[in-house]
């Protein structure tokens, strides 16, 4: 077989890559090592930057995430059980999109479906073949067989675990990365959401977010031991652990239910630089991971699509290697943004195990974060989505 890039991973980064590509006519084939339901059955990501939201529209898959999604203007953060709220509309003219992970991987599959583009699902032991030769490889096994893929070039696509960023050699890459000693618990339910807007909990038990996907359907969080194992933690044990940690109000209003989803997902910022070796592009969670408060990881990955694409429409419409050259320095001037403020709100309304120091340090820069108008600008600033 032969394409023009052959894309590693069916997330949002790989589909949304793809959907764009194919739209300005370049070949693609995406490579994916599980079903398309599997990739669908992973709750995760629920906030969308304006950005990603013009992007998804660019793709031509916005329709459906424009009736069905939350437009919201602000958001809620509890301190200790009193509730204050950041206007992002007022003070950045911004709005974010809340829309889930799920709906928006579920549309560019289905956008990718109507357009004929080719998608290889279960594809196992895909390999990567001579990235820094002209003409690189990707191998993998379906149906039995051995199967080959001559390319320009490999975008991978494929996530954190994934194996593009693992082909590199050693020395080509420098990592930086803090791992957190706490987890989240997170629970889906079909019940209404507490609140009109996702409430941030900053409580002495614990972080805790209130969050939805849509009026009927809510998303919630607790902050875990990494140890944790999720069979242990009944629906009635989530809400009891939760609800200690809202505000009275937010006690009072909330209401349980049965959960249709609920995992435990580590923290960790991570970045592996640069982005591109040779004729592999490395996008979305292959080459970076911010820990999920602020959600900015899906955000990130349509960032990074944004600039890749617009590199490689410039390699093959204007002959210009310009945009690929730059790709990783722009791409990640918006990724250590996004890890630093997504670091600085995870250690913002997290309980860390041992400094009273520390607690002192996060009550007084959340005194000034409520008192100073130039602190809220620049948290909104940050949460609606830096500009490209
Ligand atoms: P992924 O979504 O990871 O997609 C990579 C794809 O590549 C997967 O489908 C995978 O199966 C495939 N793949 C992997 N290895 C191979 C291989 N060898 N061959 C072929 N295919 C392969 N972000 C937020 O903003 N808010 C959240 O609440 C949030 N919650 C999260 C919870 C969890 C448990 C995790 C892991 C992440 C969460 N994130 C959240 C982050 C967000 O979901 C990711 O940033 C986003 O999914 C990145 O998209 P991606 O396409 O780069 O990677
Ligand atoms: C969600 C996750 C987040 O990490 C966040 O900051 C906001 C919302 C969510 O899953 O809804």
């Amino acid at each position: 077989m032969r394409t023009q890039v052959a894309i590693i991973g069916a997330g949002p980064a790989g589909l949304l890559l793809g959907q764009l590509l194919h739209k300005h006519g370049i070949d693609n084939i995406v490579l994916e090592r599980h079903t398309g339901e599997y990739v669908l059955s992973r709750i995760r990501a629920g906030v969308i930057e304006q950005v990603a939201v013009d992007l998804i529209d660019e793709a031509g898959v916005g329709a459906r995430m424009h009736r069905e999604g939350l437009v919201h203007d602000g958001t809620q953060i509890c301190v200790d059980g009193v509730r204050h709220r950041i206007d992002f509309k007022e003070l950045t003219g911004k709005t974010v999109m809340v829309y889930g992970q799920t709906e928006i991987t579920k549309d560019l599959m289905d956008g990718r479906a109507a357009a004929g583009a080719q998608t290889v699902y279960t594809a196992e032991d895909v390999a990567l073949h001579d990235i820094f030769a002209d003409q690189p490889r990707v191998t993998y096994r379906a149906d039995g067989k051995v199967h080959e893929i001559e390319c320009d070039f490999i975008a991978g696509c494929d996530g954190f675990h994934g194996i593009s960023r693992q082909s590199v050699p050693a020395d080509a890459i420098s990592s930086y990365e803090r791992v957190y000693p706490f987890g989240w618990l997170g629970l889906l339910s079909d019940t209404p959401p507490v609140s009109e807007e996702l409430i941030y909990v900053r409580h002495r038990h614990g972080f805790a977010l209130c969050s939805m996907r849509s009026p009927t359907r809510s998303r919630y969080y607790i902050q875990c031991s990494l140890a944790e194992d999720v069979h242990a933690w009944p629906d009635e044990r989530f809400w009891d652990a939760l609800k200690p940690r809202l505000d009275a109000q937010a006690r009072e209003r909330i209401v349980t239910g049965p959960s249709i989803e609920k995992s435990i997902a580590p923290l960790r910022s991570f970045v592996g630089e640069p982005m591109r070796f040779g004729r592999l592009l490395l996008a979305g969670d292959a080459s970076h991971i911010v820990p999920p408060t602020g959600a900015k990881g899906l955000n990130l990955a349509a960032s990074d699509v944004r600039y890749l694409s617009e590199a490689l429409l410039e390699h093959y419409q204007e002959k210009s290697a310009a945009g690929l050259d730059h790709y990783s320095a722009r791409a990640l001037a918006r990724v250590w943004k996004a890890e630093r403020f997504s670091w600085w709100m995870t250690m913002l309304l997290h309980t860390f195990p041992d400094s009273m120091f520390d607690r002192k340090m996060q009550l007084a820069e959340l005194d000034y974060l409520f008192g100073s108008r130039a602190a809220a600008t620049a948290f909104a600033e940050n949460y609606v989505g830096l500009p490209f």
